[in-house]
């Protein structure tokens, strides 16, 4: 793990829990989601700007300045929050790696009341977190227990084990946000054991960068995603693992079939009723995948 990352909070959360802030107060249909607790974590004045259209205005331009950044989060967001949805009833346990300011544990704890839900991250990250729900007191389901790890060095297994996560159950794997930052031996690691400790029908969600797309934007040049990368690089967190090949290839090394996958275009059409987002957008997807043993 970068430096950063293991001494300052995360920028990268910090910023799509922001976007999930700034979008909760959206008038606009499209760009609404539903992370009120986002709302009430992000510092006040932020929330102040984020809640008036004006104010949101001057906020997105000074802050979502990566083109279609935001409309992704957005999207990423309601995609997953579906899949909770229909889920949440019928897993024994949630697992949320890079979890950041995730507010799903609170948000969907109706539905994960007979669930066991595990957060994943960095420490520094993570007791962010617990400090800003202790501010606003915002209370914790007695279900969810958090876990602190850096995935590039760690040993997930003892970390897992220690916690008290129980193998062989119906697992729901959530990955948002997150394998772009790891490298590929990690990624490989972290998934192996998902496929070891998960049984038959459990779920995973990740999204990823697709290797194609990134090199054909390194070819294009456009200097608002350099900028973007630069930004992220010098905060410790520069994008690293991207996939090669077929998707399914991929899934089936660790026993999960595909169920569902959507790029930005798909993402556009459904939540936007548009073609595609700009450009940063386009080399991610989301995928949606069961165990198949
Ligand atoms: C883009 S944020 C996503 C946060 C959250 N999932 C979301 O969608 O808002 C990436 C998260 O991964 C965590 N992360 C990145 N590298 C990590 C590592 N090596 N070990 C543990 N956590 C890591 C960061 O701390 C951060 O919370």
């Amino acid at each position: 793990m970068s430096k950063r990352i293991e001494s300052k909070v995360s920028i990268t959360a910090l910023g799509t829990c922001l976007m999930r802030a700034t979008s909760y107060y959206e008038k606009d249909p499209c760009y609404k989601s539903e992370d009120f607790i986002a709302s009430m974590i992000i510092p006040s004045y932020l929330n102040a700007m984020a809640k008036y259209n004006i104010s949101r205005s001057v906020l997105k331009k000074a802050l979502f300045k990566v083109p279609g950044i935001y409309e992704y989060i957005i999207s990423r967001t309601r995609f997953i929050d579906e899949i909770f949805n229909s889920l949440a009833e019928n897993v024994d346990q949630v697992l949320i790696f890079g979890a950041g300011f995730d507010s799903r544990a609170m948000r969907f704890r109706n539905q994960l009341k007979n669930a066991r839900v595990f957060e994943l991250d960095a420490q520094v990250t993570q007791q962010a977190k617990i400090n800003r729900f202790v501010k606003r007191k915002i209370d914790f389901p007695m279900n969810l227990k958090f876990i602190s790890i850096d995935f590039t060095k760690d040993s997930l297994v003892e970390k897992l084990d220690k916690a008290g996560f129980g193998k062989n159950s119906r697992c729901l794997f959530l990955l948002e946000g997150l394998t772009y930052y790891l490298d590929q031996e990690s990624i490989d690691n972290t998934l192996n054991l998902i496929s070891d400790y998960s049984s038959k029908d459990s779920v995973l969600v990740f999204d990823y960068a697709s290797a194609s797309i990134v090199r054909q934007e390194e070819i294009n040049g456009d200097t608002k995603i350099k900028k973007h990368y630069q930004t992220l690089a010098k905060a410790g967190e520069r994008p690293g693992f991207m996939l090669e090949g077929e998707i399914q290839d991929f899934l089936a090394k660790y026993k999960f079939g595909l169920i569902e996958e959507v790029d930005s275009a798909q993402l556009a059409e459904k939540y936007f009723c548009k073609e595609d987002f700009e450009p940063v957008a386009q080399k991610f997807r989301i995928v949606k995948a069961k165990k198949k043993v």
